[in-house]
């Protein structure tokens, strides 16, 4: 995964790869090996410059109100992250490598916006996300977000569990995952010129982890709609996975009897595997997991296993200790 260096604690630009000598190693390569470059740190300065970042900031889209009575039960035992932190340094690459993208990504059309349920369900449908909304309760959770990249937030997220919305999508007995498809949009979305990424970008869960407590669906965070950056209209929030499991701006909702391969599974599966529970004791091939940095602060902290969730989900993988359940 690319990380932009733009903080004290991050190596400077001028460290990365020239252009050039990127441009010219992506000639030679192929196939995985161009995967692997793309998703290599040092590359990152070079790409990002291929598109996003470079283009003037869009007007900020209006965010409406939106409060939500907090629930006390998931205290996150930290500060929340400073609002302008977490809207400012974003991973959404449809737009940009960059962590800039908050400008580029105001291009997003987000009304209206319709989500497409399919797959192993009784009734394969589409709901309008006004529709949907009718139709959920609201509540505001902080949690803690984990990115594998090692930058961490606290986020006040307004939503709803995400099994009020596998149960509204009713899917059939032989159902054992979902799948949710974000937008892909080339008229807007710079990113998708960049074509050995396997767009649309794409994740997967279990249904027993779609359906555990703490898996939910957020509309909104710091009590407004969600910001487009950070994946309006629809995203999820998974707080115990590292932060690529939860995808942005949902369009598909599907069901299926068969593990789905996600984005970035697919394009480093050595790197980014199906789980992707947070664990410090199991570093990245390509760096520690063991510390993280809150957005906002120079500090490293440790990374907690589960990311400190352990309570609510470590029960669910008892009977799974053949698998990779952390990377
Ligand atoms: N969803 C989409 N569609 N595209 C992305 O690039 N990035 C993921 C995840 N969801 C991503 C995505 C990653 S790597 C992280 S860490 C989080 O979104 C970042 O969420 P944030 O920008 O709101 O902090």
């Amino acid at each position: 995964m690319l990380i932009r260096r733009t903080r004290g604690w991050e190596i400077a630009e001028s460290k990365a790869t020239p252009e050039a000598v990127m441009l010219g190693r992506r000639a030679m390569l192929g196939g995985a090996a161009l995967a692997a470059a793309a998703v290599a740190g040092p590359a990152q300065a070079q790409l990002s410059e291929l598109f996003g970042p470079s283009r003037p900031p869009n007007a900020m889209r209006a965010l409406s109100p939106l409060s939500a009575a907090r629930n006390a039960k998931y205290e996150a035992g930290r500060a929340i992250t400073e609002e302008r932190q977490a809207t400012t340094y974003n991973n959404y690459y449809e737009f940009g490598l960059s962590k800039s993208v908050y400008g580029a990504a105001q291009a997003l059309v987000v009304e209206p916006w319709t989500i497409e349920i399919g797959g192993m369900v009784a009734k394969p449908r589409k709901i309008g996300f006004d529709d949907l909304m009718k139709q959920m309760a609201l509540e505001e959770r902080v949690y803690r977000h984990r990115c594998v990249e090692t930058w961490a937030m606290t986020v006040p997220w307004v939503g709803f569990p995400l099994a009020k919305l596998v149960e509204l999508c009713a899917p059939t007995a032989s159902a054992k995952y979902v799948t949710f498809t974000t937008l892909a949009d080339k008229k807007t979305m710079p990113g998708l010129g960049q074509r050995f990424y396997p767009w649309p970008y794409l994740e997967g869960l279990t249904l027993q982890e779609a359906t555990n407590e703490l898996a939910f669906m957020v509309v909104g965070m710091y009590g407004k709609t969600l910001p487009s950056q950070n994946g309006a209209p629809l995203r999820v929030a998974l707080p115990w996975k590292y932060g690529f499991k939860s995808a942005k701006s949902i369009v598909k909702i599907e069901f299926t009897d068969k593990r789905p391969t996600s984005f970035w599974e697919a394009l480093q599966d050595e790197e980014y595997g199906f789980w992707a529970n947070v664990n410090p004791k199991v570093p990245h091939p390509r760096w520690s997991q063991a510390t993280e940095t809150l957005l906002g602060s120079d500090e490293r902290v440790p990374t907690q296993i589960w990311n400190g969730y352990g309570e609510f989900v470590a029960g669910m993988y008892s009977d799974k200790s053949g698998e990779k359940l952390f990377m």
